[in-house]
């Protein structure tokens, strides 16, 4: 399985040389159209498009797509919710959506600009400028306590929520100097929510955020999530299991064998303290 180590450690990539690059000359006329057509458009909100993606691995002789002809658009501060099976394609998505990987084929348009066609530096850039992310495993520093993990956000974005803030939002101030291996895993789950949150991102990405929590703190993680959507103004993609999540959704992605099933708009989304599981 390779690249699996890679897109574990993007967030550590995050915290390197974010200076060194340039505002990229945009390749070709076709993208600065569509960057222009971004900024007049602005009423349609668009923040991110998918046109025929896929990604591709090849063992030996043999192809498989972990995505395939994926197309979908989210909108600015919609909570989208993505939905299907183990080994359905789900974390793929997510790790395309936030420049943690790169797609073998199509494009990924972010502000009118096409992700494919960045440099590993401009990439870089774009998950330190513009991504959150809760790793389906933490993905915590070892070495850092809750509250370091979360305060190294300080050191990527300007504009990040105080560490002990975003602990107490997720019920963790009392931890804040633990480190991951003396914390729970529902605990370590929640510093990785809350290193995400403080970040104060345009995107914020997580991959089943709640696998590790009961019922009490994972409604408690939903409001927090639903809250950055609907108060800050923050598009939030959360991949899940739990198909009673999809009632507090804008939008629901379902993601079977590689492909996109089927992607429902939901004009009244429940409120996340209404949804039982
Ligand atoms: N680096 C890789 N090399 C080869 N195959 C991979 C790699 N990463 C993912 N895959 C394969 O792509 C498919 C989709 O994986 P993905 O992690 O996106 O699934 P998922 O929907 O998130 O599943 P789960 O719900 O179990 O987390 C799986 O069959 C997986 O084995
Ligand atoms: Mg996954």
């Amino acid at each position: 399985m390779f690249g699996k180590k890679k897109k574990q450690d993007t967030n550590l990539l995050e915290i390197i040389d974010l200076e060194k690059d340039s505002e990229d000359l945009l390749p070709d006329t076709g993208q600065k159209k569509r960057k222009e057509k971004a900024e007049k458009e602005d009423e349609h909100e668009v923040l991110i498009e998918f046109s025929d993606v896929c990604k591709k691995y090849s063992q030996g002789e043999n192809e498989f797509y972990a995505l395939k002809n994926a197309n979908l658009t989210i909108n600015e501060g919609e909570m989208v919710v993505i939905l299907g099976p183990s080994g359905a394609g789900k974390s793929t998505l997510l790790n395309l959506l936030g420049g943690m990987d790169s797609a073998s084929s199509g494009h990924i348009w972010f502000g009118g600009e096409d992700l494919t066609t960045y440099s590993d530096n401009r990439l870089t850039r774009y998950r330190a400028e513009n991504v959150g992310v809760v790793f389906q495993f933490y993905n915590l520093i070892p070495t850092l306590t809750a509250y370091e993990n979360v305060a190294l956000m300080k050191d990527i974005k300007e504009g990040t929520t105080d560490p002990v803030e975003a602990l107490s939002a997720v019920g963790l101030k009392e931890h804040m100097h633990q480190f991951p291996s003396q914390m729970s895993g529902g605990e370590q789950q929640r510093t990785s929510i809350a290193r995400a949150i403080a970040k104060n991102p345009k995107l914020l990405l997580c991959d089943e955020p709640t696998g590790a929590l009961d019922t009490g703190t994972g409604k408690e993680v939903l409001k927090l999530l639903q809250s950055m959507s609907r108060d800050k103004g923050r598009t939030v993609v959360m991949v899940t299991h739990n198909s009673f999540f999809a009632d507090i959704a804008d939008t629901v992605i379902r993601v079977k064998n590689g492909g996109i099933e089927n992607i429902v708009h939901n004009d009244t989304p429940k409120d996340a303290s209404e949804v039982f599981w």
